[in-house]
């Protein structure tokens, strides 16, 4: 197997935040796939949405799953939120879901310090009553593809990092 660790679950529940700490604290390296989309394509994901449309971007996110496939090991990968869609998700590494109620991660969001540019970034939330509809149409599907389930809700980032650790090993 490669050693990867991938995280996935719903946009705002902490992916890249955790992703960092982690990094950090273990020593390893991590990516993400939104970034290396946006760095291939030099554009933002917003500006990919706007332009091309969410059956393009995520035939991007298909391309970029096979090529962590071929060429990553040893990292950590933070996942945008539909990127559990991709055929090979469990070639990647070992999946860890970081789990959370709805609310909690619109609570998140909308009370962070940058509230507004975490909204902005994400067509796909742009919409709660919509945003919600895809929480609850993927939470099945998120639970039933991941190796381990790490719920963050009323946790510290130490915490939640310690939990991955330990399920990842
Ligand atoms: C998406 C989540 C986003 C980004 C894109 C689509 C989704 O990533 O990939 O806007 O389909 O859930 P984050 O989960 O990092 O917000």
């Amino acid at each position: 197997m490669n050693n990867n660790i991938i995280l996935i679950g719903f946009m705002g529940v902490g992916k890249g935040t955790t992703a960092r700490a982690f990094a950090a604290r273990y020593g390893m390296y991590n990516i993400d796939t939104d970034d290396l989309i946006e760095s291939r394509e030099n554009r933002s994901i917003k500006k990919i949405f706007r332009e091309e449309g969410e059956s393009y971007f995520r035939a991007l996110e298909q391309e970029t799953a096979d090529w962590i496939e071929g060429h990553v090991s040893g990292t950590l990968i933070s996942c945008g939120g539909g990127f559990y869609k991709v055929d090979n998700l469990s070639e990647l590494g070992t999946v860890i879901l970081l789990e959370a109620s709805f609310e909690w991660i619109y609570g998140r969001i909308a009370t962070s310090h940058n509230a507004k540019k975490k909204l902005k970034k994400r067509p796909l939330f742009a919409q709660p009553e919509a945003a919600k509809k895809l929480y609850s149409e993927r939470e099945k599907a998120y639970k039933s593809l991941a190796d381990a389930i790490v719920n963050v809700e009323g946790k510290s980032l130490d915490e939640i990092i310690k939990e991955i650790r330990r399920a990842s090993r």
